[in-house]
């Protein structure tokens, strides 16, 4: 199986670059993880610096998470969760980390211009891709509902609305909210990573 950090990054769209989140982006990161109305829907809000280099430090967490630049500054993130899809046990092995669930953020200085949808499609065409991504079955997305430009950016890109949950999930300040179910298969997902983004150095270049 292809890991998500086993692939040649970084990878360059129209706009924006994408690449493995490293120590030095702990500055960057934290000028917009510590804005009130970034993290008012996202599923942590890190009080101090500290807590941020602890949160997006996390080796668990790296190996999932993207920086996106935009003009060789640091202007969010894009992670992709891989995990296995659900299974009956006799086919498991063909549901073992065939699916992912995505997440991004964005500061809010570089938003409303599109780079946040241009990195995800170009991360859902990474996921999807069979011979230069991860071959995946299946990306989803889940989400308060009344987190707006979210479900937009997530619509844009060509995901759809399979499902609202009425208050399942809660939050820090609302309490039980509704949340929404977005999703997307391989066999919908027809643009080619070729397309939208290319690899800076090529699988297998030195
Ligand atoms: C979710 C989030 C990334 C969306 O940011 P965004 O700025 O709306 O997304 P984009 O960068 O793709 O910009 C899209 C907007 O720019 C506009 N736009 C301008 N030029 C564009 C272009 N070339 N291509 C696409 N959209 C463009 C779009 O119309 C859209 O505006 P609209 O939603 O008002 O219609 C951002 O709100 C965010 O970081 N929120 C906090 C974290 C969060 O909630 N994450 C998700 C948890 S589920």
């Amino acid at each position: 199986m292809t890991r998500l950090l086993d692939l040649p990054w970084p990878l360059r769209t129209g706009r924006t670059l994408l690449r493995p989140v490293r120590e030095d982006d702990l500055e960057p990161t934290w000028d917009y993880w510590r804005l009130p109305e970034v993290t008012r829907w996202l599923p942590a809000a890190p009080a101090d610096l500290e807590a941020h280099r602890t949160r997006i430090l996390d080796p668990e967490r790296t190996p999932r998470t993207l920086v996106v630049e935009a003009d060789g500054v640091v202007v969010g993130e894009v992670m992709l969760r891989v995990d296995d899809a659900w299974a009956q046990a006799e086919v498991a092995e063909g549901a073992r980390d065939r699916h992912a669930t995505l997440g991004y953020v964005m500061h809010p200085t570089a938003g409303g211009r599109g780079l946040a949808t241009e990195a995800v499609r170009a991360l859902l065409a990474v996921a999807f891709d069979r011979v230069a991504g991860l071959g995946l079955h299946r990306v989803s997305a889940d989400l308060f509902a009344d987190n707006r430009a979210s479900a937009r950016l997530l619509e844009r890109v060509g995901m759809r609305r399979e499902a609202h949950l009425v208050r399942d999930a809660l939050h820090r300040d609302l309490g039980w909210c509704d949340s929404l179910a977005y999703g997307v298969t391989a066999e919908e997902w027809t643009t080619p990573l070729t397309a939208l983004a290319r690899f800076v150095r090529p699988s297998g270049s030195a």
